[in-house]
């Protein structure tokens, strides 16, 4: 069966935005995100405290969230590394976080510049500290479908890492196909893994790029084994600058889409949310990679 609600967990302003190579001033970033809850969205992450030599465009995330005006319902989870980042989200009132670690070696190194040991290792006082602080925390573990640099990625390894993160203390674990060569059968299959493993697909969201097309395929999968948290990037903008060949999320208007058409409910106003990814994609010069967002676009 199909759940009737999924909650969909907006990437936007910080996956869609983090590889923009011209920087999007912290009002534009802020203007975007006010703009999501308007269209409905509840859950926006909203910028990384990351180095900002290794992400320059985040680098204005202090300024981007006392630009933003909180209201009551609307969360803005953050990516934090290691404590340094956390010690930045705690003094700006941050009060969900997320953790990203990788399935494989290459990407841990290339990423965090850690092995996939020391990023754990690096990523254990954060969660301890963070939930100390009464802060939600999520875990993304990426490269779940294959690596650019390793190719396939055995399951194993997917839910030997994920368990690792999951046992730090981390509420929810975000899958992530980084560079979106996956296909439905590894979804399913992963997904079953991790529940006989002790993860079950209530706490697991699913974060689809989607470079070959089959970002929506997979969220169908993983919809019917019971996830119901879904990460999407308004008008499908992004990518990871650290891994090659990745595109954008799903976007967000295309995931709406097939769930309204399924009759599942998301809070979110389709209308709003491709108008705000076509003002978005005037202030990043090019048209969004949405075909929801293209089909709504006057020609
Ligand atoms: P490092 O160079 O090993 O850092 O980077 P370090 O621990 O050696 O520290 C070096 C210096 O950086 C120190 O300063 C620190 O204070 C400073 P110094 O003492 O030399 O003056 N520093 C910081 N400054 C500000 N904020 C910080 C911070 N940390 C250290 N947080 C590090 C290690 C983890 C910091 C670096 O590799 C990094 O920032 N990586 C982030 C990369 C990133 O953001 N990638 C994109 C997000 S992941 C993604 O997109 C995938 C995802 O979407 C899921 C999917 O699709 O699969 C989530
Ligand atoms: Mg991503």
């Amino acid at each position: 069966g199909l759940p009737e609600r999924v909650t969909i967990y907006e990437v936007g302003p910080r996956d869609g935005l983090q590889n923009e190579k011209t920087i999007v001033p912290p009002d534009v970033k802020a203007e975007f995100v006010m703009r999501l809850a308007d269209a409905g969205l509840r859950t926006i992450e909203t910028t990384s405290f990351v180095h900002p030599k290794w992400v320059p465009q985040l680098a204005d995330a202090e300024e981007v969230l006392a630009a933003l005006p909180r209201r009551p319902g609307v969360r803005h989870p953050v990516l934090v590394p290691n404590e340094r980042g956390l010690e930045r989200a705690l003094r700006n009132g941050v009060t969900e976080i997320a953790i990203f670690g990788s399935a494989t070696e290459t990407f841990a190194r290339r990423n965090l510049n850690r092995t996939v040991d020391e990023s754990i290792a690096m990523f254990a006082p954060v969660v301890e500290r963070a939930r100390a602080e009464g802060l939600w925390v999520r875990a993304y573990v990426s490269m779940v479908c294959g690596d650019p640099w390793e190719g396939d990625v055995p399951i194993e390894q997917v839910v030997s890492v994920a368990r690792r993160l999951m046992d730090l203390g981390c509420s929810q674990l975000s899958l992530g196909d980084t560079i979106g060569v996956g296909t439905p059968g590894q979804v399913t299959a992963l997904i079953e893994a991790l529940a006989a493993a002790g993860i079950g697909p209530d706490r697991i969201a699913v974060h689809f790029h989607d470079t070959y097309g089959q970002a929506l395929a997979n969220t169908l999968a993983a919809l019917r084994a019971g996830v119901t948290t879904v990460d999407a990037s308004a008008g499908g903008i992004g990518g990871c600058p650290y891994a090659e060949s990745a595109t954008g999320n799903l976007a967000t208007e295309d995931l709406v889409w097939m769930l309204h058409g399924l009759g599942i409910d998301t809070g979110v106003d389709l209308e709003a949310l491709v108008a705000t990814s076509r003002w978005m994609a005037e202030r990043l010069g090019r048209p969004s990679p949405s075909r929801v967002v293209q089909a709504l676009s006057p020609r």
